[in-house]
């Protein structure tokens, strides 16, 4: 295999790459969990009426992978038709029954570990290593609603009306329209299902065109595990993806509608889902500060830096995109997180040793090259990385760190979704608060100091929905996912993330007399 090591940007650049290389399909221990043409409907793996499918090729070598089914409106219809038909009596099942059920899935998806990580790795492209991690957490989602499905309460309250009694029963809000993002091919299928099917209702679940083979196994595994037919459907499709999008979001049937993905795609969901006046969860775009204060222990800024930057090749949702430092330590931080950077290998997640695969298409390498280009020509200095990896495949970025970034660069104001760090000065706190809460969006926020009143008040004054104080991973099955402003609202994970998918329903007993007074 090709390997070589280069000197881009500036000479003292050594990140090792790897030339991605013309790989044969990955060899799964069950081939039978690679579903190509046929979508999973009403317990069923069906075509597309049309017979129309688009191509998914390898965002490592641009290779084709395989074929999936070109839904449409009448299509998708059918499975949200399907999922109507299940629901009545899928909800009247026992939360311990659909915990059972919910478990089974978890074992199914935890013994085919591996082909859904190699899945992953073809499809999106990240390093077989984290491709692994991203299947465990997407177990691990299934585990946790399996946990909650049985722990389904509602309240006993007390009436303003001596005479009445209240109790609050929770109920599953319904059909669920579920459309999910490529960047957790698994993991954001799971955070949404899991909670959905623990409340007790049924799905449709529109799966990326860029990673639908992951989807469609795990629709696989569902079945396996015995979920019963129609609760959960999934359907994918490439050019008809708004038509899609529109009709979950118009169909009067479809009560709840969760989301992962644009702050822009996400308000033209919400719009449409306005007609039907539908529940909604919207999990959007951020641009997450990263702040490192002169107090902290800069080894371990450094090590949350390259996992919050640089985890997927920077494309999460809840990746820093803004570093501060505080100027004190600007140098020294820049030249440890240089350090580290080029420690990374890049190439063909598969390969031995790779540690950063490829962007998931052209159109993010055009993003990440921009924001690159406009920090360099507003005078941002580039320490290591910096230039498109052609030699690799069209989609490979050189890991990158830019300092002396300033407040009219790109990168302060839009998410770059991609391996960029640009690293600003500081020398307040109320300056970096200041700054790091300049944003339309308000998704995750990471901070490092050993100064407990710092923390407190910074975690207090940050304008996210999720922090990370001395981490720069936040990501777990317990903790609430979410944003605020223009990050959406709603949260996955947690009991809020049950929350989304259920209603509550008050009933109130009249004439219950009065409560016993005096000696009994
Ligand atoms: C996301 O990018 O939306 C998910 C990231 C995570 O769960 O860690």
């Amino acid at each position: 295999m090709p390997s070589l090591r280069f000197s881009p940007g500036v000479t003292s650049s050594i990140i090792s790459i790897r030339r991605a290389s013309s790989m044969a399909p990955p060899k799964l221990n069950d081939p039978s969990l690679f579903k190509q043409n046929a979508c999973y409907v009403n317990g069923e793996w069906r075509a597309a009426k049309s017979g129309k499918t688009f191509k998914v090729n390898d965002p490592s070598t641009g290779e084709f992978i395989g074929s999936s089914p070109e839904f449409d409106v009448a299509d998708t219809n059918s499975a949200i038709l399907a999922a109507a038909d299940a629901f009545p009596s899928f909800r009247a099942k026992t939360g311990r029954e659909r915990a059972k059920l919910l478990r089974r899935w978890f074992d199914e998806l935890n013994a085919n570990a591996e082909d859904i990580a190699k899945l992953i790795t073809w499809e999106n492209g990240k390093p077989i290593n984290d491709a692994k991690g991203e299947s465990a957490y997407a177990a691990s989602f299934l585990e946790w609603f399996s946990e909650e499905a049985p722990r389904i309460y509602g309240d006993t309250i007390n009436s303003s009306n001596p005479a009445n009694r209240i109790i609050t029963v929770k109920e599953p809000v319904g059909v669920c329209g579920l459309i999910t993002p490529w960047n957790f091919p698994a993991a954001m299928i799971t955070r949404k299902v899991a909670p959905a099917l623990a409340a007790g209702c049924t799905v449709v679940c529109k799966a990326p065109a860029e990673t639908p083979f992951t989807a469609l196994a795990l629709a696989e595994l569902a079945h396996r595990a015995g979920i019963p037919k129609g609760v959960v459907n999934v359907v994918t499709a490439l050019d008809n993806t708004i038509e899609i999008g529109k009709l979950l979001t118009t169909s009067p049937t479809i009560k709840k509608v969760s989301f992962t993905g644009s702050t822009g795609v996400g308000k033209i969901l919400m719009k449409q889902s306005s007609d039907t006046l539908k529940k909604l969860s919207m999990e959007l775009g951020g641009n997450s500060p990263f702040i490192v204060f002169d107090d902290a222990d800069v080894d371990a800024a450094v090590a949350g830096a390259v996992v919050s930057k640089f985890r997927s090749s920077g494309q999460t949702c809840v990746c820093a995109n803004r570093l501060y430092v505080q100027s004190s330590i600007y140098d020294q931080f820049i030249r440890k997180f240089t350090e580290a950077v080029k420690s990374f290998s890049v190439g063909n997640g598969f390969d031995e040793g790779i540690t950063h695969g490829p962007l998931i298409h052209d159109r993010a390498i055009d993003k990440v090259d921009s924001h690159v280009r406009d920090a360099e020509k507003k005078g941002a200095t580039i320490t290591i990385g910096g230039q498109k990896l052609p030699n690799l495949g069209a989609n490979f970025f050189q890991p990158t760190v830019i300092r002396d970034m300033t407040a009219d660069m790109a990168i302060a104001t839009e998410e770059t979704f991609g391996p960029v760090a640009g690293v600003f000065s500081f020398d307040t706190e109320a300056e970096v608060v200041r700054l790091a809460n300049q944003s339309d969006v308000g998704l995750a926020g990471y901070f490092f100091s050993r100064d407990i009143s710092r923390v407190f008040r910074v975690a207090e004054a940050l304008e996210v929905g999720m922090i990370g104080v001395n981490t720069g991973l936040i990501s777990d099955p317990a903790s609430p996912f979410g944003g605020v402003k223009q990050s959406g609202f709603g949260r996955e994970g947690s009991k809020y993330g049950l929350a989304e998918f259920q209603t509550i329903k008050s009933v109130t007993f009249g004439d219950m007399g009065k409560p016993l007074q005096g000696k009994l």
